[in-house]
């Protein structure tokens, strides 16, 4: 394990998988030190994940403030407390103000249940299915002001089986993004990623195109 962890602020609003799967290998091999996981929904199971790995918690709700940007102002505050390198959307359900976007530009990493540029927004999984999609899957990608439109870093492909639920895909969506997440904060950890002028840097390459895995390539949890 390097002795460097680079210090990683986490915001959720939910159940928190993929969360888990950052604390449990940031225990093993991945270099980051979880400083504290933030969410604006108070009963968010991710919390207790947190408080379970000894990670410090704060509760932001939305509902508190009168707008979005008074909101984003005060979660900035809390998130900038902790002194983040780099702070990792996991399920956090809200669409961010420009100014917060700005604020973190280059750190600020997000995973959506697509491939995008397909299926931004919501009720991916089901529209997937509707579309009659044959290949679904998950995306990484650096936060900018548009919504689910930034550099995308990653992709994992996952197939659409004929008979599939919204329900059923989105849980072999959910399993490798548990495999995806860690590997790109794994890159952005050890300096190998980076946001440039004219977009994704890998191992100093600029990248035009994700990275783009089917599931048996991505290693495992
Ligand atoms: C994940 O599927 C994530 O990709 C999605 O929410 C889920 C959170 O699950 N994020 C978005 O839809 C963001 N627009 P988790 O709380 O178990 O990690």
């Amino acid at each position: 394990m390097a002795e460097t962890r680079l210090p990683v602020v986490v915001l959720i609003s939910g159940g928190g998988s993929n969360l888990q799967s950052l604390i449990d290998r940031s225990q093993r091999d991945l270099p980051i030190e979880i400083r504290a996981v933030i969410s604006n929904e108070a009963d968010a199971y991710g919390l207790e994940r947190a408080k379970k790995a000894g990670i410090p918690t704060a509760v932001v709700d939305h509902r508190a403030y009168p707008d979005r940007d008074a909101y984003d102002e005060a979660l900035m505050a809390h998130i900038d407390h902790y002194g983040p390198a780099l702070v990792v959307l996991a399920g956090f359900m809200r669409i961010l103000t420009p100014a917060f976007v700005q604020h973190y530009h280059g750190r600020l990493l997000n995973i959506h249940p697509s491939l995008l540029p397909r299926h931004r927004g919501l009720h991916t999984h089901r529209r997937a299915l509707e579309a009659g999609d044959a290949v679904h899957g998950a995306s990484v990608h650096f936060v900018t002001e548009e919504l689910d439109g930034g550099p995308v870093v990653a992709q994992v492909r996952v197939p659409v089986k004929t008979d599939d639920s919204a329900e059923q895909l989105a849980a072999r969506v959910l399993a490798q993004e548990h495999r995806l997440y860690p590997l790109v904060v794994d890159w952005f950890a050890r300096g190998r990623l980076q946001l440039g002028d004219d977009g994704i840097e890998l191992d100093g390459k600029k990248r035009l195109q994700p990275l783009v895995f089917d599931a048996k390539e991505l290693p495992e949890q």
